[in-house]
């Protein structure tokens, strides 16, 4: 970084990112992509006096922050209301600060007591850069944001991109669109409170020339568990830009004088080696600098809810949990169903003690039982939620999202908790520490069944609007202080599955709940969407009865294998011959799964998957064959990432060769439809 000049080069292992003030004190961009040799290479911050009588500059310019002011008609990062209706921003440079590796650019208005602050953070190693912005009140006066973006990312000018995004719905979350950017703006986001299972904050930019191999990619994402939008604009100008950040729909925040707000992160990155370099700069990312237990891997386990549903109690867990020991899983998990008046969907949620009635001694006899086999215990709760049945709704009906002139309309008939509120906050923390306390909880699966409706705040002390952003903060708050006061729990985000997978979620959360959808093969898409931005060891995957008697239970464990196994099925109906070989498939997995949550992924062909373990000796390749037509079909599977002259053995396939001839000759595996295959990669000499 060089902050003399007024011209500032972000430069990770193998990237840079440049950007200056030009003639006119604009912050303009000026590159993005790989590391130059010398520095003088860089653009200088390109100069325009607009385009006719219908462009001011700043519509031409790639400027770092654009705010809503003079002729600026494309996606700005900010808008504000003056306390005198004056809804014009506009931002000149006043200096710069350098804290390690965080560069922080202060900008001001000329007129008004606004100040902004952009946050520049590298992360060399991953080839990442992290953007967030504070704007401030210096008066006393309050005004209006009604948007405050995190970052406008500006991608090298004169190219064609394509995008490549998560998109879906319930129980068919992350699939793969890969779609061109033509002259407009195309927008994605979630009104919905949470992330969403309908598009995920992730994006991928390539301009024509990329592949999973090679080529340059643009790719990165968003830490925040709401509303969030991003608009990816073609101008007329031949830029391309990528806006970030929690989403303007409906949106507003009263700044006082003397406060201030601060953007969630946005995090990009570049990478000219394709698609999968840039998967896994960020699993890697993920894995070491978000999670909050770090690059760990993750245990065995078993849930109970397709095999019980809400039929738990005592006896039921215990058999299942039996079983399960037997088979060699770690962690069992009782689901939903387990507390009190809970029956169906339609009662229950909000009052988080055992039910007494299916539980008359509490949880501590089946935990004792499940602890006593050897495995560690896990608990199921909903804790956002609320069933107009229940003793927290009879208390406080106020505590919901609601108008008070609307019937608040139900969804899974639950209400959603105004999380914004304090005293929500506090009846979440109280209870939940007691059954943590009180319990030998190892691990909370933390679900989210359903999305707004009513969006109002009837109390609220500021801007209702507000909400949208306060209710994640109240969830951010009460989720991390339970987790500093319980730091060996092992967590879990489900949302209906995937609803809520983000940056800002794995802060808090260890793993995910991918999907409700468990058949094996609608897995596999889902899946590999899910790879391209999120890392193996969180990719909560069990084996169901989901296609039982029609896919090999091999095929249904391979699948479930490339993430972190679990079991999912009702282990009573299970015959002796699946038991067995279910026993077989765990004892494996242990054996190989640190490669699998910890190693590199690559992904060598649709359904060919390999992982490698980071010190490229040992790895494990799996292929599925999916196709309609029963014919056997080679597949034709050439590794990556080994070491050129290190010797390999594939288990299967005879003879030990070089990495090179493994990466560029590779061998066939013969499958017919519906079948797979997993061959472990081991170095013979080194
Ligand atoms: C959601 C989850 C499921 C299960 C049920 C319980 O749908 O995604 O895994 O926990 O809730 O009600």
């Amino acid at each position: 970084m060089d902050i003399s000049e007024k011209y500032w080069v972000l430069e990770t292992a193998n990237t840079a990112y440049t950007f200056g003030l030009n003639q006119a004190g604009y912050l303009v961009h000026c590159y993005w992509g790989k590391k130059l040799s010398d520095l003088s290479h860089y653009p200088s911050p390109a100069e325009s006096l607009g385009w006719a009588s219908f462009n001011g500059p700043t519509q031409v310019l790639q400027e770092e922050y654009p705010a809503y002011g003079g002729m600026c008609f494309h996606e700005p990062c900010l808008k504000i209301t003056f306390p005198d209706g004056v809804r014009d921003v506009v931002l000149k440079f006043d200096s710069a600060r350098q804290v390690a590796d965080e560069l922080v650019i202060c900008l001001r208005d000329g007129y008004y007591p606004l100040r902004v602050e952009l946050h520049y953070r590298t992360h060399p190693a991953y080839d990442l850069i992290e953007r967030w912005a504070e704007v401030f009140n210096k008066g006393d006066q309050a005004f209006t944001l009604e948007r405050a973006f995190s970052t406008q990312w500006q991608l090298p000018p004169d190219a064609q991109y394509h995008l490549t995004h998560l998109t879906g719905r319930w129980n068919d979350e992350f699939q793969i669109v890969r779609e061109p950017l033509t002259s407009g703006t195309k927008v994605l986001e979630s009104r919905r409170i949470t992330s969403s299972h309908h598009h995920n904050p992730w994006f991928r930019l390539d301009d024509g020339r990329a592949s999973e191999t090679q080529g340059p990619v643009w790719f990165g994402g968003l830490a925040w568990s709401g509303n969030w939008k991003l608009a990816a604009e073609v101008t007329n100008f031949g830029t391309t830009r990528l806006s970030l950040g929690i989403n303007d729909w409906d949106f507003a925040w009263r700044l006082n004088g003397g406060e201030s707000f601060v953007t969630p992160p946005a995090l990009a990155g570049f990478s000219d080696e394709g698609y999968g370099a840039a998967s896994r700069k960020l699993h890697d990312f993920i894995r070491e600098q978000v999670l909050p237990h770090g690059p760990i891997s993750h245990k065995v386990l078993y849930n109970s809810w397709e095999a019980t549903f809400f039929d738990v109690d005592l006896e039921s867990q215990s058999r299942l949990a039996e079983i399960a020991a037997g088979l060699g899983v770690e962690l069992f998990v009782m689901d939903d169903g387990w507390f009190n008046g809970r029956k169906n969907d339609a009662a229950g949620l909000g009052d988080w003690w055992p039910d007494p009635h299916k539980f008359p001694h509490g949880l501590q006899p089946l935990i004792r039982h499940v602890n006593n086999l050897g495995m560690e215990f896990g608990l199921w709760i909903e804790p956002e939620m609320v069933n107009p049945d229940s003793q927290l709704y009879r208390a406080h009906p106020d505590w919901i999202l609601h108008f008070p002139t609307r019937p608040p309309s139900l969804g899974r008939n639950q209400c959603i908790l105004n999380l914004a509120r304090l005293d929500v906050q506090e009846y979440l923390l109280e209870t939940i520490d007691r059954l943590l306390n009180e319990n030998n909880i190892a691990f909370i699966k933390w679900d989210m069944n359903r999305n707004v409706s009513e969006p109002g705040w009837p109390d609220a002390p500021a801007d209702p609007r507000e909400l949208w952003v306060r209710y994640v903060q109240g969830l951010y708050r009460v989720w991390g202080e339970l987790r500093q006061r319980h730091p060996n729990v092992i967590w879990q985000s489900c949302s209906g599955g995937g609803g809520r997978t983000d940056l800002g979620i794995l802060r808090l959360a260890d793993q995910v709940w991918v999907s409700d959808n468990t058949h094996p093969i609608d897995r596999l898409s889902i899946q590999a969407g899910f790879s391209l931005a999120y890392p193996a060891n969180i990719m909560e995957a069990w084996v169901t009865d989901a296609d039982r008697g029609k896919l090999p239970l091999a095929f249904r464990f391979h699948v479930s294998m490339c993430g972190s196994l679990g079991i999912g099925g009702d282990l009573l109906e299970w015959s002796e011959q699946e038991r067995s070989e279910a026993t077989d498939w765990i004892a494996r997995y242990k054996s190989v799964r640190d490669v699998i949550q910890l190693g590199d992924l690559f992904r060598l062909a649709p359904g060919v998957i390999q992982y490698l373990g980071k010190d490229q000796k040992r790895g494990v390749v799996f292929a599925f064959q999916t196709g309609q037509t029963p014919v056997d079909a080679a597949v034709k599977i050439q590794l990556q990432g080994l070491v050129p002259d290190w010797n390999y053995e594939i288990e299967g396939f005879a003879g030990k060769h070089p990495g090179s001839l493994w990466m560029s000759r590779g061998f066939d595996g013969q499958l017919g439809q519906n079948q797979s295959m997993l061959c472990e990669i081991s170095v013979s000499e080194a």
